[in-house]
């Protein structure tokens, strides 16, 4: 195939941070996508109505001119969050909040650390009809990191999954077997988004013969057995899995070092990395579904009405972007060749 023909895309997970760098990371996203979930880990996290409209505003202001992309906002649960914040939230446009377990990633630091407590906010959010993204890892420092995903599952999400029969759950970029088994096994309640870097890599991209640090990414890359099972999800063409990046810019030397951030910036390539991944599948007849439908039928949003198209064509990634603060940062699969190319 030359050419492939898509409804425009969304991406239903990504990082856009804020100030300086909404000028960086709105445009490379509206190139293609007409609205994405808007992740609220800043510092401090958006965590209600007031905070979620002024970033709102920031985002918009950034986008490139003439551009009619928009952002879908989300806000950040902590032990603090409230059944007002949830309406709040949702009188201003939110579609979703997000749980991260205190500690799981960048910026969660504020996040929950009793997840029973939190049972009475997602009785709100159900009967709202707001949806509940989660970033599931368990993060008790005895726990292996690469066990981190299955034991959220077994002592948290099974729990909240049996306790909320009317929750709309997002399991956010999941990285396991067990997780795609939970997903495709669960009812039409639950959903998870997959990353580029989920699919393309396994563990072995980040440590053999050295440690990469564009590749590290939360929760980290697994072995790659679990990457097959994302694979065999995606190709199966279940309505259960859409695209979301993650993509989550940090400046270069916060990446390369002694104790480098985890993110993969991927806005510039992601969707053109899908493709490559559902041809090496053979599934490119799946490949509309996971990043046009899927994603917005889950949501209870409109599909959207305009296209994009891919042409079969080899470009090379750039091996670093000036942000405009003037500071470089590598992007996602840095100085490699992409075999499809954004058209116009
Ligand atoms: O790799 C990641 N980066 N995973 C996350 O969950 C957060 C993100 C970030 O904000 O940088
Ligand atoms: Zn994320």
């Amino acid at each position: 195939m030359q050419e492939i023909t898509l409804i425009k895309p969304d991406d239903w997970h990504l990082h856009f941070r804020d100030g300086d760098m909404l000028n960086e990371t709105v445009p490379a996203t509206a190139r293609c996508f007409q609205r994405a979930i808007v992740m609220p880990n800043l510092v401090p996290p958006v965590t209600n109505a007031v905070t979620l409209e002024t970033y709102r505003t920031r985002i918009l202001a950034a986008r490139p001119a003439g551009s009619d992309f928009e952002p879908l906002m989300t806000i950040f649960l902590t032990d603090k969050t409230t059944a007002e914040d949830i309406h709040a939230a949702k009188a201003a446009g939110a579609v979703a909040a997000k749980l991260y377990p205190a500690g799981a990633t960048t910026n969660s630091d504020a996040a929950v650390s009793s997840l029973k407590s939190l049972y009475p906010i997602f009785e709100t959010m159900s009967d709202q009809g707001m949806l509940l993204l989660i970033h599931g890892e368990v993060t008790e420092s005895h726990v292996d990191i690469f066990d981190r995903e299955k034991l959220f599952i077994e002592q948290h999400l099974q729990a909240i999954y049996d306790h909320f029969p009317k929750l709309r759950i997002v399991f956010e970029h999941i990285t396991t077997k067990d997780a795609a088994d939970f997903v495709l096994t669960a009812d039409e309640r639950i959903a998870a988004t997959i990353t580029p870097q989920h699919l393309l890599l396994n563990r072995n991209d980040l440590l053999v013969g050295g440690i990469r640090p564009h590749n590290f990414c939360l929760p980290v890359l697994k072995r790659n057995v679990h990457q097959q099972a994302l694979q065999a999800a995606v190709a199966s063409g279940s309505k259960k899995f859409f695209l979301g990046t993650d993509s989550a810019p940090h400046e270069k030397a916060k990446k390369e070092s002694a104790c480098g951030c985890a993110g993969c910036y991927s806005a510039w390539s992601a969707i053109e990395l899908y493709a490559e991944v559902f041809e090496t599948l053979d599934a490119l007849d799946k490949f509309e579904a996971f990043a046009s439908t899927n994603g917005p039928d889950f949501y209870g949003l409109p599909r959207n009405t305009n296209t994009i198209t891919l042409v079969k064509q080899n470009w090379e990634i750039p091996t670093e972007i000036i942000l405009p603060s003037g500071e470089p940062i590598v992007p996602f699969y840095a100085g490699q060749t992409v075999s499809w190319k954004l058209k116009g």
